[in-house]
């Protein structure tokens, strides 16, 4: 088993919330992700023990969404925003700062398992762009400056 009791409980309040076992694929979801930190065809399979809805299923909703990484991630996932409000004011200017900085490209890990850096449809925050959303936390009118005092603030974390 990979979800903690917690976890599974968690599920299984959410289930009791909604008239269709479907509905609570995207809370079962999130809930395994903020414990685990990704979801995994294992994952799957022990959500759909809990709210009986097939594996297949669950990995076709998870699918949609980007938030979600489907594989191992550093500590701190930067998820930076490229659609068209971010992307006009600079998204691929940041993509390449933080690459520069961090020395890894797109879609790859920091050797320190510190940063993933990956870039993601829009975020919803685009009259604050460019920004990007690391872990639970909005970042917005990034500038260098900015980006670099929030890596060295993560970094002095953790
Ligand atoms: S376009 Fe970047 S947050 Fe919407």
């Amino acid at each position: 088993m990979i979800l903690t009791n917690a976890s599974v409980a968690s599920i299984q309040t959410k289930m009791a919330a909604y008239p269709s076992k479907k509905s609570a694929i995207l809370p079962a979801i999130t809930i395994a992700y903020r414990q685990v930190g990704y979801l995994s065809e294992d994952i799957y399979v022990e959500i759909s023990g809990i709210i009986d809805v097939p594996a297949v299923e669950i990995a076709e909703a998870a699918s949609f969404y980007t938030m979600f990484p489907k594989k191992p991630v550093g500590k701190y996932l930067i998820q930076v925003c490229h659609n068209i409000s971010c992307a006009l004011l600079g998204a691929d200017s940041l993509i390449e700062y933080l690459e520069k900085k961090l020395d890894i490209k797109k879609g790859e890990t920091t050797r320190d398992n510190l940063f993933t850096l990956i870039s993601v449809e829009c975020l919803g925050a685009c009259a604050t762009a460019p920004m990007v959303q690391i872990n639970h936390d909005y970042y917005e009118s990034l500038t260098p400056v900015r980006v670099d005092e929030i890596i060295a603030e993560l970094r002095s974390q953790a």
